[in-house]
């Protein structure tokens, strides 16, 4: 049974009707979170099994806007405290011929990726109480450059230095204290990986997922990444010298 200061601890996640974003859904409702869980999906939304949901697309900043005040009022309703915001929603494509630059798949990576998610910043982060946690998802892809991820990698880079920069105005400031989580995973099974054309090594599923990142935001961490056996490979990697790097990252690229 969840306690009674539980109860009124809510968290909102984004990109909740499929993936990393569902099992986080289930997990936070399980550890006894009211879970605010938003996506465009409706019929999904319906069949969740959590305090509220929110239909709307991150990349409109309108509907955004509107989320966020029914949001208000709900968390008003309810005497919530909204304590965790995690911004997970996201896409992947791949550039297939960087010979011919698709920027249109570019700009609606980075659409989706990173300024959707100003959005969400500009709309949720007045709503999470003083010492709350905000989340925001990268992805391990930014330790090193991989082949064909030009935007995706891009749009998650630029989520890693909007996190270390978030963190220097909103933790350090003390009206506010409050935390950022930049979440990097590996390879999560998900609708968005089973799309995958190649190898993904050491992919753990979306309910291990949820667990990492449940326990990394509970422990404000800044830099929430798994499976670890991975991510230090990765990190590893990005630490040796230009050249070699360069040419250990050409032998798995083609
Ligand atoms: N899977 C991995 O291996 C992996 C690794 C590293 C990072 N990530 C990141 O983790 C996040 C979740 O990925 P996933 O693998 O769980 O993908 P997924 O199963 O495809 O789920 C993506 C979620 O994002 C939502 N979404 C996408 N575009 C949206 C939009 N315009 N407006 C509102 N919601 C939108 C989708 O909701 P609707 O369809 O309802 O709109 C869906 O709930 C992404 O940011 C991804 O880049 C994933």
């Amino acid at each position: 049974m969840p306690s009674s200061h539980q109860i009124k601890q809510a968290v909102l996640i984004t990109g909740a009707t499929s993936g990393i974003g569902l099992a986080c859904a289930e997990y936070y409702t399980a550890k006894g979170f009211n879970v605010i869980a938003c996506g465009r999906n409706q019929s999904v939304l319906n069949s969740l099994n959590v305090s509220h949901t929110l239909g709307f697309d991150i990349t409109n900043a309108q509907q955004v806007k509107q989320a966020a005040a029914e949001l208000q009022q709900y968390l008003a309703s309810e005497q919530l405290t909204l304590q965790q915001v995690i911004l997970n929603a996201g896409t992947c494509e791949y550039v297939d011929d960087v010979m011919h630059f698709d920027a249109s798949l570019f700009s609606r990576v980075i659409e989706t990726n990173l300024v959707a998610v100003g959005y969400c910043i500009e709309s949720f982060l007045p709503l999470i109480t003083a010492k709350g946690q905000l989340g925001l998802m990268s992805s391990s892809a930014i330790y090193l450059p991989f082949s064909r991820a030009q935007a995706y990698g891009a749009s998650k880079a630029a989520i890693d230095y909007l996190g270390r920069s978030l963190r220097l105005d909103l933790t350090l400031n003390p009206a506010t204290k409050i935390g950022v989580s930049v979440i990097c995973p590996g390879f999560v099974a998900t609708p968005l990986t089973d799309k995958n054309d190649f190898d993904m090594p050491m992919r753990i599923s979306s309910e291990q997922a949820a667990v990492e990142i449940f326990n990394g935001m509970a422990k404000k961490q800044f830099e929430i990444h798994f499976p670890k056996k991975f991510t230090r490979l990765l990190k590893f990697l990005s630490w040796l010298p230009e050249n070699l790097q360069l040419k250990i990252l050409a032998k798995i690229s083609h």
